[in-house]
């Protein structure tokens, strides 16, 4: 199991963790991807230098960073939390790194990812499957990838099925690899 079932349960007690009206919806906690699996990720996608990939609820940074940093990729975060946007930026000016890897404080919901070549995806089940998936359908170029960690996206077929029995930390992680 990736994401801990008390996750899960916490989620749905709080009504899948929908914000009130007029403000963005809290589509998943904060609860990283392990730093060895954010490599998988990258790969499993086929990250290019010089493509296009989206983290979709970025966190503190970590898929941005590698992607641009090690893959070389012009690599952009969304995320909903002011404080998890700081910590991205701070780490990104430390690396100097700022004209590959981006920070976008905002709904995830509310981009357009039309350009992207890759989009990244770790956050709650129906979320994925409520929102995001339509959102994706409609804006992702022919050719597209979308890798999805721990949770499928229900309505599309996956080309690649990944899974990673210890992360190191003896969690187990499973990722989806989708192409439009
Ligand atoms: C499970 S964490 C994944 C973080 C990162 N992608 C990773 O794999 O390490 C989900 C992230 O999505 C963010 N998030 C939730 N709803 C969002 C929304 N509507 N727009 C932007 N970010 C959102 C959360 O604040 C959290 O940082």
């Amino acid at each position: 199991m990736g994401w801990p079932a008390a996750w899960l349960c916490a989620a749905a007690a709080i009504g899948g963790l929908w914000a009130g009206d007029g403000e963005a919806a809290k589509l998943a906690p904060y609860y990283p991807t392990p730093q060895t699996i954010v490599g998988r990720m990258l790969q499993l996608g086929g990250l290019k230098a010089g493509e296009k990939v989206f983290d979709l609820g970025s966190g503190d940074g970590r898929i941005v960073i590698l992607a641009a940093e090690k893959f070389h990729a012009q690599a952009v975060g969304i995320e909903i939390d002011a404080d998890l946007c700081r910590q991205s930026l701070a780490r990104i000016a430390k690396l100097g790194i700022e004209k590959s890897a981006h920070i976008v404080h905002g709904d995830l919901l509310t981009q357009n990812y039309g350009s992207a070549d890759l989009v990244t995806v770790y956050l709650l089940p129906d979320s994925i499957n409520g929102k995001v998936q339509p959102l994706l359908d409609r804006q992702l170029k022919k050719g597209a990838r979308v890798v999805a960690h721990d949770f499928e996206f229900r309505a599309w077929t996956a080309e690649k099925v990944e899974n990673i029995a210890d992360d190191g930390e003896g969690r187990s992680h499973t990722l989806y690899l989708y192409r439009k």
